[in-house]
């Protein structure tokens, strides 16, 4: 019996030590952790219970018979963030550079068929050079295997990947169609293919860092949500990320006992909107001042900027916040603003989290880059998941509310369940100026006159009243109420019960 003991123990020490020694420490040396080191970090102590560590891959092609390590490139199993399931994989760059044979998808796979079946989220961590090239398109198959169950698991359960090393090829494709994805910056990167295929193709000159790096993406192209200094910051975040989560669509997302009082009024609020209509103010404070503590989990910081989307809580429990930041751009509803919330919002709706939007918008932006970019498609996506949610909707106006953007946020008109204003807020199809100019035409000569006509139009519609007369507002507020006029809704909205019409499934601009 000892012997046999003494084997197991062998056999688990030489899957543990990965692709050995001097490989570990080159992980290290380039600031990264290993696989086992990331979850140990990322699931709470003594919590993670691995699978397959024995596995190794079948390949015999190019002298890889003689060439196995067992785990083959990839840790996978299960454990607990905060006392809850989550099941994880993380690639082990110190073995076959994390590539993905058959086998190493085979266990990629049983994790996620098992975060499905038991209603848990899976998380993936990164750090790989993609195809194992020495297995061919048997890593095409394992990948088209991770791909499909991605999609049968997205809005069934949080799918999460953090992007901690390389990822490129047929590794990209998996965090792409998860809900969140996370890089740590300097040392990992993301792209479909890599500076020397850009070069040979396309004739240009990038680094690895200009092509894919955290920046890129959280920046640029939008493909990541977040990006942090290094591997520790990166996985505690993710932990504070997936305490704000359900765990599916089947149950809701935990509430957290706070002292912050729901009926806490704010008399800092009465003042956050400037004297003048186009002094912007951060939109930031109004959120961290509504949220239970001020605490915020903001996802898609540094990407336009013009709108933020946040998770916080109120009364300890999970809601998604939507707002205009006038301090960008204005708080212009752009194409990036508008995909950008859109998403938040779908996420929202598919894992029942209540959404809560505060509008301060002059309306879309106009000009030849938005048009030729799409705006009409991209706004209607806002539109659209907006219009198609049925979880609780509660919108407070606090100044601007133009034009078609009007009705994009959260309105009356799109379901929105409460719908308030402060008493600052401008409800009108565009800004006075702009109306004036247009209705009396033959006045622009005359600057007197014009001048006459905007104050006239901005006294008719710089108020919250001739929206609340029609009914499209439920009441106009107080600033310092917020807080309590927000939880109250989101009390009374508990039980919410609202269904769309049944179809396969819808079919939203992309
Ligand atoms: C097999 C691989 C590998 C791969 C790396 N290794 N990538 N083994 N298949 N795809 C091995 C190396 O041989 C090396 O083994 C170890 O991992 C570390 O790699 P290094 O090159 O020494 O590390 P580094 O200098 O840090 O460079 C990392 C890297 C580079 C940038 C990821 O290895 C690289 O470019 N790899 C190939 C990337 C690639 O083209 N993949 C295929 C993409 S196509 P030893 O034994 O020396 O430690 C694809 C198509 C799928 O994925 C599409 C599906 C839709």
């Amino acid at each position: 019996m000892k012997d046999v003991l003494l084997e197991l123990e062998r056999r688990r020490a030489e899957a543990r030590a990965g692709g050995g020694e001097t490989r570990i420490n080159a992980q290290h040396e380039r600031g990264k952790l290993t696989a086992r080191e990331r979850l140990a970090v990322l699931l709470d102590p003594g919590s993670f219970e691995e699978f397959d560590m024995f596995v190794e891959h079948r390949c015999t092609d190019f002298g890889m018979a003689d060439n196995k390590i067992p785990g083959d490139g990839v840790v996978t199993g299960w454990g607990t963030i905060n006392g809850r399931t989550v099941f994880v994989f993380a690639k082990d760059f110190t073995v076959f550079g994390g590539s993905l044979s058959w086998s190493h998808a085979e266990k990629i796979m049983k994790v996620q068929d098992m975060a499905l079946r038991n209603r848990a989220p899976i998380i993936g961590l990164f750090d790989a050079g993609g195809a194992r090239i020495q297995e061919g398109v048997a890593a095409l198959g394992g990948y088209g295997e991770v791909f499909q169950r991605n999609v049968l698991a997205s809005g069934v359960i949080p799918q999460i990947s953090v992007i901690m090393g390389p990822c490129a090829g047929g590794d990209v494709y998996s965090p792409a169609m998860t809900d969140f994805i996370f890089m740590v910056r300097g040392t990992s990167y993301m792209f479909v293919t890599g500076p020397e295929v850009v070069k040979t193709v396309t004739n240009e000159t990038v680094t690895a860092d200009e092509l894919g790096g955290a920046d890129v993406h959280t920046s640029r192209s939008a493909v990541a949500d977040g990006a942090y200094d290094d591997d520790i910051t990166a996985l505690n975040d993710v932990r504070r990320l997936v305490d704000l989560l359900p765990a599916s669509t089947l149950t809701p997302a935990p509430t957290l006992p706070t002292e912050d009082a729901a009926d806490r009024l704010d008399h800092a609020l009465d003042t956050l909107i400037p004297d003048s209509p186009t002094e912007p103010y951060d939109m930031r404070e109004l959120l961290e001042r509504v949220a239970d503590d001020g605490e915020l989990f903001e996802i898609q910081a540094a990407f336009a900027g013009n709108i933020l989307t946040a998770f916080g809580r109120v009364e300890g429990q999970t809601v998604g916040f939507v707002a205009n930041q006038p301090l960008v751009l204005a708080g212009v509803l752009d194409a990036d603003a508008s995909r950008k919330a859109a998403r938040f919002v779908r996420f929202c709706d598919a894992f029942s989290i209540p959404i809560v939007t505060f509008v301060d918008v002059p309306g879309f932006l106009p000009g030849t880059a938005q048009e030729y970019g799409g705006l009409i498609k991209h706004g209607a996506k806002l539109l659209f998941a907006y219009a198609e949610a049925t979880v609780p909707k509660v919108t407070v106006i606090t100044r601007k509310a133009y034009g078609g953007a009007y009705d994009v946020m959260a309105s009356k008109h799109l379901r929105g369940d409460f719908n308030y204003a402060w008493p600052t807020a401008e409800i009108a199809v565009m800004g006075p100026k702009g109306a004036a100019e247009i209705l009396y035409r033959a006045d622009r000569s005359d600057p007197a006159a014009l001048e006459a006509r905007i104050t006239e139009y901005q006294q008719r519609f710089a108020n919250p009243f001739v929206a609340a007369e029609r009914g499209f507002l439920d009441e106009v507020i107080l600033p310092h109420g917020t807080r309590r006029r927000v939880a109250r809704a989101l009390r009374l909205l508990r039980d919410k019960k609202l269904d769309n019409p049944w179809r396969k499934h819808d079919n939203i601009p992309l």
